[in-house]
């Protein structure tokens, strides 16, 4: 191979992989992988019901594009459930469960944030929220009360009541709280953005098309530069 040639085919190589170093740069400290998957709609529902039976007790979800949850039927949600996830109407259909946080504020000495967009707020996303909620243990060095202690929460130290009751659950449902963990992320990183399905969908394409462009390219500039002399 010709030098030129290589520079040319090294150049598209690096074109090539620039996208997927920057999907590899994820950076933070080791969190637990949350295996989430945003097209798998059970997974997305059963995320909706430990959300509005678990979490709805003390964090609100007000941000929330209703327009597109309304988009997908499969989750169940009817525009009456959107409006009182985002607490705009009180709730009655009987599909979101009726804890407010305002009844469950805040003996914590906290405000629970709002959880429309955490997983796009915070590094790490849904490994995140993973992570806290499987994270509280007792402390090694003893010096956070149990209870308040979470492996992931910077500083360590949180005012959020282990919510799932991870702390003190026994062999046997350490699965079934793994898989609410992992479906309640599901979930938030669903309503943080709910087209990104269709988003990889087109990006596969988007991508396919840039490498023939490509090809096509490095094919006409041989064609046209084929009769000049080095
Ligand atoms: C009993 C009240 C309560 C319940 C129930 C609860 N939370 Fe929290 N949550 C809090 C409080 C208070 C904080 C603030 C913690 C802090 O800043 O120290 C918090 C913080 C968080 C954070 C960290 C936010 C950050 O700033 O990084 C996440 C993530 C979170 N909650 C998710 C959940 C999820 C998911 C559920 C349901 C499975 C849930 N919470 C249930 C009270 C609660």
């Amino acid at each position: 191979m010709k030098f030129k040639h290589f520079l040319t085919v090294a150049g598209m190589a690096l074109v090539l992989a620039l996208p997927f170093a920057a999907l590899a740069n994820e950076g933070g400290a080791a969190l637990k992988h949350a295996e989430v998957n945003t097209a798998d709609r059970d997974q997305i529902n059963r995320g909706l019901t430990v959300f509005t039976e678990v979490c709805m007790g003390c964090h609100s979800a007000k941000y929330v594009t209703y327009k597109s949850l309304i988009d997908y039927p499969e989750i169940g949600l009817t525009r009456e459930a959107v409006d009182e996830l985002r607490g705009d109407k009180p709730i009655t259909s009987g599909l979101i469960s009726d804890l407010s946080p305002e009844d469950a504020t805040v003996s914590y000495g906290k405000v629970p944030p709002d959880l429309s967009l955490i997983v796009n707020a915070r590094r790490g996303g849904a490994n995140y929220v993973y992570s806290i909620l499987t994270g509280f243990e007792k402390d090694p060095d003893g010096k956070i009360p149990d209870g308040t202690f979470n492996e992931y929460f910077p500083g360590h130290r949180i005012a959020m009541p282990d919510p799932l009751g991870w702390l003190d659950h026994d062999e046997a449902d350490t699965a079934v709280l793994e898989a609410q963990a992992k479906d309640v992320a599901a979930f938030l990183t669903f309503i943080g953005d709910p087209h990104q399905n269709e988003r990889h969908a087109i990006g596969k394409y988007v991508m396919i098309f840039l490498i023939l462009l490509t090809i096509v390219l490095y094919l006409l500039k041989k064609e046209v530069w084929k009769d000049i002399k080095h």
